[in-house]
C-alpha cells in the first residue's frame, strides 16, 4: 500500500481535541504526526495510527533548551519524524542542520521523513529541478547509512494553498530524486484531499503522500487511507 501521512502542525489546541482526532483515525495503516505534548498521551492511548514526530533535534542529549532528542521520541514509540519541512527551513533550519538530523534519526533506527521542495520563485525561473536536486544530495551528504527513506517532495507554494501541483510534473520530480540512490521512496505532498489523492497515487513514480490540512478533518483521512489501500 503507498502511504499517507498526515502531519496535524501546530493543531489542535487541546489533548482532549488530539486524542478525538487520533481516536477516529480507524485505519491501520495510518501514520500521524502530532505536536510533540501529544506524543506521549497518543502513545498510551491510540493502538490504530503509528506515530510520527514534526521535527527532532540533531543532538543527542545535552543543554539544549526547548529542543527533543530522538530517545526521548523512542521511548513514547515513535517511528517517524519528518525532517527539514519548509516551514522549519523557514525558521532558519539550513541545509547543514537538516544533513545533521537526518543523520541522528537514521542512527537511532527511526525513520526520517526527508522534505524538500522549491518555492514559486524558482519554479518560475525553471530552476526547481536542479534546486530540489541540491537540497536532497545536501541533506544525503556524508550519510553512509544506505536504508532507504521517504523522501516528501513538497512545492512551497502547493503547501496550504489549495493549488495542488500538476502529477505529472510531481511524478517527473519523483524519478528525478530516486534515481540519486536508486532506492528511496518519493512522496507528494502540498494540498492534497481525497478528491485528488488518487490523481497522485496512480503515477508509479509516487509512493505515497504527506497531508497537512486534510489530516485534521479525520473522515477526509479516513477516505484518504482508503483509497490508498488500492495502490
Ligand atoms: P497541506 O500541507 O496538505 O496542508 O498543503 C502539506 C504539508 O505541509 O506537509
Amino acid at each position: 500500500m503507498k502511504r499517507v501521512i498526515g502531519n496535524w502542525k501546530m493543531n489542535p489546541q487541546s489533548e482532549e481535541e488530539a486524542l478525538r482526532l487520533a481516536r477516529a483515525v480507524d485505519k491501520k495503516d495510518a501514520i500521524i504526526c502530532p505536536p510533540f505534548v501529544y506524543l506521549s498521551a497518543l502513545s498510551k492511548e491510540v493502538k490504530n495510527a503509528t506515530l510520527g514526530a514534526q521535527d527532532v533535534y540533531n543532538e543527542k542529549e545535552g543543554a539544549f533548551t526547548g529542543e527533543v532528542s530522538v530517545d526521548e521520541l523512542k521511548d513514547l514509540g515513535v517511528r517517524y519524524v519528518i525532517v527539514g519541512h519548509s516551514e522549519r527551513r523557514a525558521l532558519g533550519e539550513d541545509d547543514a542542520l537538516v544533513a545533521s538530523k537526518l543523520r541522528t534519526v537514521l542512527d537511532a533506527g527511526l525513520e526520517p521523513i526527508l522534505c524538500v521542495g522549491e518555492s514559486a520563485e524558482k519554479r518560475d525561473s525553471g530552476t526547481h529541478q536542479e534546486f530540489v536536486k541540491q537540497q536532497v544530495e545536501a541533506a544525503l551528504f556524508q550519510i553512509e547509512n544506505k536504508r532507504a527513506i521517504l523522501i516528501a517532495y513538497e512545492p512551497i507554494w502547493a503547501i496550504g494553498t489549495n493549488q495542488p501541483a500538476n502529477p505529472k510534473d510531481v511524478g517527473e520530480m519523483a524519478q528525478m530524486i530516486k534515481a540519486i540512490r536508486g532506492s528511496d521512496t518519493v512522496l507528494y505532498g502540498g494540498s492534497t484531499n481525497k478528491e485528488n489523492i488518487g490523481s497522485f497515487l496512480e503515477m508509479p513514480e509516487i509512493g505515497g503522500v504527506l497531508v497537512g490540512g486534510s489530516s485534521l478533518d479525520s473522515k477526509e483521512f479516513n477516505e484518504m487511507i482508503t483509497i490508498a489501500s488500492n495502490y
